[in-house]
């Protein structure tokens, strides 16, 4: 359906809307990757380069099945919500990624970074996997997911693809610690220029919320987010027996995000992940890796039937989906889109991109003849030459 006010045929029609909408900063702070952007790019050029085996033009399914389950929930299509932290993009904040992935029948991850706290986002979406980093001592961390799990929280998610990028070429947006008036003043030229986004807060009488209240020490208040990132800078990485030692007070499923080594991969399935991710934080880790496409065949291999292997990175369309279905993955996860989604039209916009995603499976599988998501093979794909990393 071509795009209208309340609608948007494309995820980069949502991104065009959420340019529009947006300050320029808090756009800039979504788009940003590490360094020069190469991981960035190659995350959505990788997709460009694999291409369809030749498709099928009878006996094709009339119906097509998208279901599957990812760290034991079910979910209407093989897509997820990856966790982003939402703090200036739309004043529901998190909680209009909670109401729009419930729509489309998906899960969500909430970052321990998020704006809202988890006891409210769940309400709108029980099927929501609560995401940490490495960016406590063991006490606070235990903590952080023992509130989780006693509100519902069905499965963990450990990020590990964060390497504390910064020297972006492209500028690091001047993002104040609160927003109290002199920041506001400060910011007034850019709020003028968006009226739109101007109005959407002033309507809710908000202001964008800078704390990050799943971080705060029990009882505590909520930190400020500059606070709890630097915090974390002074948190030394973790070794795999720190890894297993949370893995072990998590008693459900357990997913290590950021995993692009079949041999860090052997190590989580050592240590009793549910799930991995293949993943570099959307371009924000080491500039210059490969796309995680790139690295999934060679994950998927040494994953084989032991655990759920997730992708997230460059998605963009329905076909990149099955393209990452196709070479190992379980289900995949989104990050930009559902922000673009969020800023472009609120829960209704988080919505309209999964249904995107959900009619371009949908299509693609028809025409690769295939009825669901679980017969797509290698064979489903062309992929070029020195396109994977090696095994
Ligand atoms: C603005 C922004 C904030 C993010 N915050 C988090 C976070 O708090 N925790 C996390 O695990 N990943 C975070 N990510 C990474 C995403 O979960 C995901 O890995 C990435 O966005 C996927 O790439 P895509 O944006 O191309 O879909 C963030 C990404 C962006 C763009």
């Amino acid at each position: 359906m071509a795009s209208t006010r309340d609608w948007f045929e494309s995820v980069a029609e949502a991104r065009r809307r959420a340019r529009r909408h947006l300050p320029a900063p808090v756009f800039q702070a979504i788009e940003a990757g590490a360094e020069a952007g190469i991981t960035r790019e190659d995350n959505v050029r990788a997709f460009t380069e694999i291409r369809f085996a030749p498709p099928r033009v009878a006996e094709l399914p009339a119906q097509r099945d998208l279901g599957t389950s990812v760290l034991g929930t079910a979910i209407a299509l093989p897509v997820i919500a990856s966790p982003v932290g939402v703090q200036a993009v739309h004043p529901v904040g998190e909680a209009g990624i909670a109401r729009g992935t419930a729509q489309a029948g998906t899960a969500m991850g909430l970052s321990e970074f998020a704006s809202l706290p988890v006891e409210s986002v769940i309400r709108a979406n029980p099927s929501l996997f609560f995401q940490v980093h490495w960016s406590a001592g063991r006490h606070d961390l235990h903590l952080r997911a023992e509130r989780a799990r006693a509100v519902g929280a069905s499965a963990l998610i450990l990020t590990l693809d964060w390497a504390f990028a910064s020297g972006r070429d492209w500028g690091s947006p001047w993002i104040p610690e609160r927003m109290d008036a002199a920041a506001m003043a400060r910011y007034a030229p850019r709020l003028l220029a968006r009226p739109g986004y101007l109005a959407r807060w002033l309507r809710c009488g908000a202001r964008p919320d800078l704390t990050v209240p799943n971080m705060a020490a029990a009882g505590g208040p909520a930190p400020g987010f500059f606070a709890a990132y630097r915090a974390w800078q002074q948190v030394k990485p973790p070794t795999w027996a720190d890894i297993a030692w949370l893995r072990a007070q998590w008693d459900g499923p357990f997913m290590i995000k950021g995993i692009m080594r079949p041999d860090d991969a052997r190590r989580a399935l050592d240590i009793g992940a549910t799930a991995v991710s293949v993943s570099n934080h959307g371009g924000n880790n080491l500039d210059g890796t490969p796309a995680s496409i790139r690295a999934l065949p060679a994950v998927a291999a040494a994953v084989g039937d032991q655990a759920e292997v997730l992708l997230d990175g460059g998605i963009r369309r329905g076909g990149d989906v099955v393209k990452a279905l196709a070479l190992g993955a379980t289900a995949v996860m989104i990050g930009r889109p559902v922000l673009w989604g969020l800023a472009a039209g609120g829960p209704a916009g988080v919505a309209n991109v999964f249904e995107i995603l959900r009619a371009g499976i949908d299509r693609t599988l028809l025409a690769l003849g295939r009825q669901s998501i679980g017969d797509l093979t290698p064979d489903d794909v062309l992929l070029p030459s020195g396109f994977t990393v090696p095994r």
